[in-house]
């Protein structure tokens, strides 16, 4: 795909992978609207990539919520008439063992990591099916892959976004809509500093290198896809090992 002058959403996009994401794609050309509830992040975010000479604008909404949903993309598409690029990035994690979870940490993981990705999604799509082109990138987790001790609300909304993925990628090739999912392993940001306090960070992956990935995403050749990226430290087994 020609980047230069795409739009594309970014969900998650105040602060973490998110930002790393907007300001990447933005410097390449991309002109970004930058979705999360904190407005003061979001803002940060599109004045450092309108510093990248794109266009740039807040959308401050929750993506569990329909009518936020839809009043985001409303504002993209009055903008600037066409969504090229939609990275479902926004996540939430509380971790902590089955028992001692509640419905309200199951709702609120699986509300934003899978119901959210849905909720973007389904409004987007029509507008890429209109153009007959679009690149859907879900930001999903190696918790997608596999098992994870504490983690089953994560870790099933996170099997949830691969399915959903890897059906989409089907159901909307017809349309000339790619989808794909990037599943990092650790990286750091407040998500995983908030809920994995304890853990040594110091070689875990940065915000950039998932970044990196979601350029090798939008730069495949035409001929080629990849449905699921597994991306993990260097430091780590690989899957199974
Ligand atoms: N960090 C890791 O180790 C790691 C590993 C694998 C996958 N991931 C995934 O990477 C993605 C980004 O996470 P991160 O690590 O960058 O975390 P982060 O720094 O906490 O950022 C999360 C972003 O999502 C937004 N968000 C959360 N709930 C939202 C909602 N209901 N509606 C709209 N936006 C919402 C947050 O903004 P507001 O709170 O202001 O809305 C924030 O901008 C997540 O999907 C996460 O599951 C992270």
């Amino acid at each position: 795909m020609e980047l230069a002058g795409k739009v594309a959403i970014i969900t998650g996009g105040g602060r973490g992978i998110g930002r790393a994401i907007a300001l990447t794609i933005a410097e390449h050309g991309v002109n970004v609207g930058v979705l999360a509830r904190s407005e003061l992040e979001v803002n940060e975010t599109v004045e450092l990539a309108r510093g990248k000479r794109v266009e740039a604008i807040p959308l401050i909404a929750d993506v569990s919520k329909p009518d936020d949903v839809k009043r985001a993309v409303d504002g993209v598409i009055a903008k600037w008439g066409r969504i090229d690029i939609l990275v479902n990035n926004a996540g939430f994690a509380r971790f902590k063992p089955f028992v001692e979870m509640s419905i309200e940490d199951w709702k609120q993981t699986i509300d934003v990591n899978l119901t959210g990705t849905f909720l973007m999604t389904k409004a987007v799509v029509p507008y890429m099916i209109e153009r007959r082109e679009g690149v859907i990138i879900n930001i999903s987790s190696v918790a997608g892959l596999k098992p994870l001790l504490n983690q089953s609300a994560y870790c099933a909304s996170k099997h949830g976004v691969n399915g959903l993925t890897t059906t989409l990628a089907m159901e909307l090739k017809r349309y000339n809509i790619r989808v794909h999912a990037i599943c990092p392993g650790g990286v750091v940001t407040r998500l995983s500093e908030e809920n994995m306090p304890e853990r040594d960070k110091t070689d875990w992956m940065l915000p950039g290198d998932v970044a990196h990935s979601v350029m090798y995403l939008l730069t495949l050749s035409p001929r080629a896809t990849t449905d699921i990226i597994y991306l993990r430290r260097y430091n780590s087994v690989p899957l199974g090992g």
